[in-house]
């Protein structure tokens, strides 16, 4: 695909997104809509995408959904509205189609917390240990990794590893601790975080609880161990989605990014979701990589068809076997 832009592989890698003017008066709903059917382009969204980007979405799901949908679909391009692992994670699922994301820069805190050459190391101190990674992680690490997991499915991928096989988790620590605690394995835990679950604060949450005593609190097993025990529930976006949908409780306090909210109100329109606040007054709680991609950003790369995801070939074929593994045991597992 050629265009009449000037935009050197470069430039795009230096901006993460092609910088071009949108009309103001384009109906992007519709143009997008039209740029879809067109190009047989399908768009995954991650729960955490802004309400517009949602509700113009072909599928709308949490990391493990979105990977799925990603192996599944027979469009011919692949538009990612999430993060760039998650894109990537597609791309190794489905090398031979175009993958494209908004803004190449939408990244991670938790994927740069545990870089494939740092890991590489750390794990040659425990040759015996088998690796089970979050996806959040580059491509690259999951060429380190024998098995991959998402929040959705981590108990069940750490239970279907033998009970003496010694297991490196990473990067997330908090989520490597709630692993710990519900599975009752020791594993060696990589210290990664994630920017917006270690930031909510527990005070205000508790000050909250008490202007709303029939709330319960909901988070995502990213958040801190002492907010962990806090909490009423705890699960993936999903499971966080799907308990607010069976629950007879009306109000509920969300620790976890603030953009599944709208799929909550959206599925319970007389229920009441307050975001947990973080510690200051910024709106930390909004993740500020995903919320790089913008409606327009999405025109854009629809249009033009940029920024590519490409990966090198071997990065492909050494990594995809680790998230096959976790797709066959999810599988299994009714996931
Ligand atoms: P989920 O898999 O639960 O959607 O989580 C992804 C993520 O990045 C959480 O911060
Ligand atoms: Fe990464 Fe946290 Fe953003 Fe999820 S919310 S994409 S874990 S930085």
């Amino acid at each position: 695909m050629t265009t009449e832009l000037d935009f050197s592989p470069e430039k795009l890698q230096k901006l993460g997104f092609l910088d071009v003017d949108v009309d103001p008066t384009l109906d992007l709903f519709e143009e997008i809509n039209k740029l879809k059917k067109e190009k047989n382009a399908i768009i995954l969204a991650h729960y955490y995408q802004e309400p517009d980007i949602q509700d113009i979405a072909d599928y709308i799901g949490d990391s493990l959904g979105l990977s799925q949908e990603a192996a599944r679909t027979e469009a011919d391009i692949i538009v990612f509205a999430g993060v760039h692992f998650m894109a990537e994670t597609a791309k190794m699922l489905s090398p031979h189609k175009k993958v494209i994301l908004p803004d190449l820069k939408a990244g991670c805190s938790l994927a740069d917390a545990c870089p494939a050459p740092l890991f590489k190391k750390f794990k040659e101190k425990y040759p015996d240990h088998i690796v089970v990674s979050y996806v959040n992680t580059s491509a690259e690490m999951k060429t380190l990794t024998d098995i991959c997991c998402t929040s959705t499915n981590a108990v069940q991928i750490i239970e279907s590893i033998p009970k003496d096989q010694p297991i490196i988790f990473a990067p997330d620590i908090n989520l490597g601790r709630y692993l710990v605690k519900k599975t009752g394995r020791d594993m060696v835990l990589w210290n990664g975080t994630c920017m917006v679950h270690e930031i909510f604060s527990e005070e205000k949450i508790a000050k909250l609880r008490m202007r709303h005593p029939n709330a319960l609190l909901i988070a995502h097993p990213e958040c801190e161990e002492s907010l962990l025990e806090k909490a009423d529930y705890i699960g993936s976006t999903t499971g966080l989605l799907k308990f607010t949908m069976r629950s007879e409780a009306t109000e509920f306090i969300v620790a976890t990014e603030a953009g599944i909210i709208h799929q909550m109100e959206k599925s319970s329109p007389h229920k009441t979701f307050i975001p947990a606040p973080p510690e200051n007054t910024c709106a930390c709680n909004e993740c500020p990589h995903m919320k790089l991609n913008t409606l327009e950003k999405l025109y854009v790369c629809m249009k033009y068809e940029m920024p590519e995801v490409i990966l090198p070939e071997w990065v492909i074929r050494e990594g995809v076997k680790s998230i096959d593994r976790m797709l066959e045991i999810s599988a299994k597992a009714g996931l």
